[in-house]
């Protein structure tokens, strides 16, 4: 009896000092990581009704865009918030045939900014962007508001299809700013589907040398046979127009990716290392350094030729 109660205190003595919480769960919330927020941001099309979303919280995520950048920190996007009824029915009317899609959303902004700002010095304009720039900081800006939101648990839409003029009568809106987006801010109410994101190789080149225009030429033939199948990569030489090539290896490349063994054949020259990997010119670099590779996204890389040492260094298409 005596142990008991002496246990009983000490418990009690725990959970008041908060050393002690039973079986409950823990407050303690984590925060997603970047690669998290950036992966499970989303555009939303259905919000959660029952769920709203403080004046004190569109504070705190219209503050983090103040970090974004800006031409010569002008900072020339504004913000005009709809938190009222009154407001937020007024704006689900000016997004066309975006009404429906945001109609639980408890929060709307419109995103503008002030031209003559981002793309001028001393009234003039710098270069052809001209007010273009002030659209970029606004994409910028945006672009930290809508991550800012995932990262606090929120999710966001931003509409390109908005009544501009009605937007500006609505919110008084100066004549002096041009009205961009309309972002809806709220909870998501089902799962988005996963947008298809485009090859990074059709959106991305690398120069890491100038590559002599035959590089870039299309390839027909047997090779452009081979490539057109996919079957087999084939790393094949120098068609980079260079008179004093010298050696000439190939090896094979086995590629579980694509299922399929491939076959990899290359050819190497002494002087100038331009070789093609299957659609892909490469260049591949002698070095000195045997253990020291430049580490790229690309089908070969860690390159190690007998008699000498070749780095890959990336891939160009
Ligand atoms: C400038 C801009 C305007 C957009 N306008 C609309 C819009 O009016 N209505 C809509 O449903 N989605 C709109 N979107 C969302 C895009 O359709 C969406 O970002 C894209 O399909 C990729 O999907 P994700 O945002 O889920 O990655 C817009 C996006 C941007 C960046």
């Amino acid at each position: 009896m005596k142990k008991k109660t002496l246990f009983g205190a000490a418990l009690a003595l725990l959970t008041l000092t908060g050393c002690y919480n039973g079986n409950q769960q823990s407050n303690e919330t984590t925060s997603p990581s970047f690669d998290e927020v950036l992966t499970t941001r989303r555009s939303i099309r259905a919000y959660d009704a029952t769920k709203k979303i403080s004046e004190a919280e569109v504070r705190e995520l219209l503050l983090a865009t103040q970090e974004a950048p800006s031409w010569a920190n002008q900072q020339p996007t504004k913000y005009y918030v709809a938190i009222s009824e009154e407001k937020l029915k007024a704006v689900q009317d000016m997004v066309g045939g975006n009404k429906e899609r945001i109609k639980d959303a408890p929060v709307l902004i419109v995103s503008t900014f002030e031209r003559g700002k981002s793309g001028f010095f001393q009234g003039n304009q710098t270069n052809e962007i001209g007010d273009g720039w002030g659209a970029y900081d606004n994409g910028l800006s945006n672009c930290y508001l809508i991550l800012k939101a995932r990262a606090m648990g929120f999710d966001t839409l931003i509409m390109g299809m908005r009544d501009a003029d009605a937007l500006r009568s609505l919110f008084s809106i100066p004549e002096s700013e041009t009205i961009m987006a309309v972002i809806s801010l709220g909870y998501r109410a089902q799962e988005p589907r996963q947008p298809q994101h485009r090859p990074l190789d059709d959106i991305v080149k690398y120069y890491p040398f100038s590559c002599p225009k035959a590089c870039n030429e299309h390839r027909t033939g047997i090779l452009g046979f081979l490539e057109s199948t996919r079957l087999i990569e084939v790393l094949f030489g120098v068609i980079c127009n260079q008179a004093n090539a010298q050696v000439i290896l190939i090896m094979l490349f086995h590629q579980i990716q694509q299922l399929m063994a491939n076959a990899l054949m290359m050819i190497f020259w002494a002087n100038q290392h331009i070789m093609q990997v299957g659609s892909h010119n490469a260049i591949v670099q002698r070095t000195n350094h045997a253990d020291k590779f430049i580490t790229v996204p690309c089908r070969i890389h860690r390159l190690k030729v007998p008699h000498g040492h070749y780095q890959f260094i990336r891939k160009m298409t």
